[in-house]
């Protein structure tokens, strides 16, 4: 049977914050770690959680650990933590990005009685509720009773209308390079592409309809996140390395197209883009979502 002592590494983070706030309404007693004892402390008193300064202390009576610290930290926090660690305790961790913290868990759980898996969930911290978001789940083994200690303890993430995706780190590391390196990549290409005009984005906004309008709000968001993370998803991924010579020579290929004004050429790129996109369960309803998103916007605008 799963304990109720859970402890977050990296607790005073925004990641850290959410996951105490869920724990804690699932009747856990959660303590949090972190090294800047100012915000740490403000954060457990914010929730109402106890706080811990020293890294054994921590860990050492937890029943589950999770480790909600950078991405490039991770996989030494791991190997840090995994000998303060009790038998049978479970450790995991929220990292977005899989290869090396797959590897640390898995030399762990082969080196000590412990049970290790590794999630991801897809959502910020800014989100109020985690019902119907996508959590990634990579098993990477533990003790005897590691089948009955995961099921127990997945089964918080499933009551709590979690979606699970269960996988393997490469193909996590894959499928991650496209549905958040590509769409972070091409957002921070678009501010940059225009910054290098020398308009103003309000100034542009005036001569706009729809699609700029939707786009430089949807890219605004994505500027206003997390730096490091987004940096890391993309530097340290070796899938995202292989994804950008893909677009270095999709850019070459466009733009023969157009400086040739090669209109067959164009057609082509255009069709097999929509002859792709065809297949997708979105793409019927797609314009009706769009102007969705225009009408908020456009009240906004008012
Ligand atoms: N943000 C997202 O949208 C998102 C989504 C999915 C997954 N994730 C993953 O969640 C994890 C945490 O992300 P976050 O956005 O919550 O980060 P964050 O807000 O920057 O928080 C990081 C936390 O880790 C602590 N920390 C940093 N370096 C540490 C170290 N070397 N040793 C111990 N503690 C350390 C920080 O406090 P101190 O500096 O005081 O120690 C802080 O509590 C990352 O692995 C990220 O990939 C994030």
């Amino acid at each position: 049977m799963l304990g109720k002592k859970l402890t977050i590494i990296g607790g005073s983070g925004g990641m850290g914050k959410i996951f105490g706030k869920f724990f804690k309404s699932h009747g856990f007693e959660i303590t949090l770690f972190a090294r800047n004892e100012d915000r740490l402390k403000q954060i457990a008193e914010e929730l109402e959680v106890n706080y811990e300064l020293d890294l054994k202390k921590s860990v050492e009576y937890a029943d589950i650990v999770m480790v909600s610290i950078p991405i490039q930290s991770t996989p030494k926090m791991i190997k840090t933590i995994a000998p303060f660690l009790k038998e049978n305790s479970l450790i995991f961790d929220i990292c977005s990005l899989k290869s090396e913290t797959y590897k640390a868990l898995y030399e762990v759980h082969e080196k000590y009685p412990i049970n290790c898996l590794s999630l991801h969930p897809m959502f910020g911290p800014a989100i109020k509720n985690m019902k119907n978001y996508v959590l990634l789940a990579l098993k990477v083994g533990g003790t005897e009773q590691y089948n009955e200690i995961l099921s127990e303890f997945l089964r918080i993430f499933e009551i709590s209308g979690l979606i699970i995706t269960e996988t393997t780190h490469k193909l996590h590391d894959l499928k991650i390079a496209l549905t958040l390196g590509v769409p972070h990549m091409f957002n921070i290409l678009f501010l940059n592409l225009l910054r290098r005009t020398n308009e103003s984005l309000s100034e542009l906004t005036k001569y706009t309809g729809t699609t700029f309008l939707l786009q430089k709000v949807f890219a605004e968001s994505i500027i206003q996140r997390e730096m490091e993370m987004f940096g890391d998803i993309q530097i340290e991924n070796n899938e995202f390395h292989k994804v950008l010579d893909l677009f270095e020579n999709l850019i070459k290929e466009y733009r023969n197209v157009i400086k040739n004004k090669d209109t067959k050429g164009f057609y082509k790129i255009f069709t097999e883009g929509l002859e792709y996109s065809k297949e997708d369960y979105h793409f019927n309803d797609s314009y009706k979502y769009f102007f969705q998103f225009m009408k908020t916007l456009k009240k906004k605008l008012k």
